[in-house]
């Protein structure tokens, strides 16, 4: 096997998307994506067992897909990748149980690996030159975490995390009552273009001092995320107009609730860059997507003298490049094989980068 320029399969299952991507190196080979988005619809978010279930059926058609796609069989892999966790602990064993059949039929060696740290692999993928240190945000229906990667394959840091939502998983809720439908991101984005951001000010959350603290003295939750209470804000607005027998302000309530998701990940995103002399932050998951999100991170990231990096929004969300991505970097660099004993791990922690047995 070339050590340099390793071909690596990484397979993702922690949500709703079977990935299969295949990358030489830091070529991206084939990106194969299966999503079962639309069975989750009329239960307007991800129900675990549908999705498990959606990944045994998509697993082989979508691994085909990325062999013919790559123009490669098995024979051509040197390593296999897999998402350990975090992610839904019954999705994440039918990704993993696939992986340790193939690695057990072919021979090839098996990485577990994390989920966050690879939505940041994707980084080093179409030749995009990241600095050695750098600064991650994940925005999705999953996370909301802000990352301090000092090597991608030895040493990432947590820096903040939602305490209670993630941001998309605020987006789907909001657009909820709102009656937009799922997913409630896009919904959202596109009602809130003909809404005034200003019409309501919704709270921003973990951002009192008390939470906040300074730069020499910081609280506890300086870096962390909360949106429980926005949520209820909104649901408090929309039963002001119900009672009253007024129409509900639809496209002033999304934009005003969009900025106040933007206005927090941003002002904290950016605040922590700076604190941890961080001078790249890249953007990760789907929340990517954001026009107003891009927009203000954009701005705020260039006021602070910050370059911002957005890969492609197909590697933004889950997908098996990602995986096949940061494998190939540890294959590079050396790191030691899972094995084939690992467990699942929904809560992995983001410094456990690789699983080792
Ligand atoms: O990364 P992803 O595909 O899956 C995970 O949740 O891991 O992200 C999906 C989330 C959903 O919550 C969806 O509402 C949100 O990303 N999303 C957006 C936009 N497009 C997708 N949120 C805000 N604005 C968008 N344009
Ligand atoms: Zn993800």
């Amino acid at each position: 096997m070339s050590t340099k320029e390793p071909v690596v399969l990484g397979i993702e299952s922690s949500c709703d998307e079977t990935g299969v991507g295949i990358v030489r190196g830091t070529q991206l080979l084939a990106n194969a994506v299966s999503s079962s988005m639309d069975e989750h619809v009329r239960f307007g978010g991800v129900i675990p067992e549908i999705a498990a279930r959606a990944h045994l059926e998509a697993f082989v058609p979508t691994l085909q897909q990325a062999l013919d796609t790559a123009k490669l069989t098995l024979d051509d892999i040197d390593a296999i990748a897999v998402t350990s966790g975090p992610g839904l602990a019954g999705a994440l064993m039918v990704g993993v149980s696939a992986a340790k059949a193939l690695a057990l039929a072919t021979g090839k060696p098996l990485y577990g690996i994390n989920h966050l740290v690879a939505h940041v692999g994707v980084g080093v993928l179409e030749g995009t030159v990241l600095p050695p240190t750098f600064g991650a945000l994940l925005v999705s229906g999953g996370h909301t975490e802000i990352l301090k990667v000092t090597s991608l394959t030895k040493d990432v840091q947590l820096l903040g995390s939602t305490i209670d939502d993630a941001a998309g998983e605020a987006y789907d809720k909001v657009a909820r009552l709102l009656g937009l439908g799922y997913p409630g991101g896009p919904a959202i984005d596109k009602a809130a273009k003909d809404g005034d951001r200003k019409a309501f000010r919704f709270p921003r959350g973990l951002s009192l001092p008390k939470f906040v603290g300074s730069a020499e003295n910081p609280g506890k939750h300086r870096n962390n995320f909360s949106f429980s209470g926005l949520k209820t804000a909104v649901a408090r607005c929309v039963e002001h107009f119900e009672a009253a027998g007024e129409p509900i302000p639809v496209a002033d309530i999304a934009a005003s609730f969009q900025e106040a998701v933007v206005d927090v990940i941003t002002s904290k995103a950016v605040r922590a860059m700076v604190e941890n002399n961080l001078t790249t932050v890249l953007l990760g998951g789907g929340v990517a997507a954001n026009t107003r999100l891009r927009e203000l991170l954009a701005a705020r990231c260039a006021s602070a003298g910050i370059a911002l990096v957005v890969p492609p929004f197909s590697l933004c969300t889950d997908n098996g490049g990602m995986v096949a991505a940061l494998g190939a970097q540890l294959v590079a660099d050396g790191a030691k094989p899972s094995g084939l004993e690992f467990a699942t791990d929904s809560s992995q922690p983001v410094t456990q980068i690789v699983l080792t047995h």
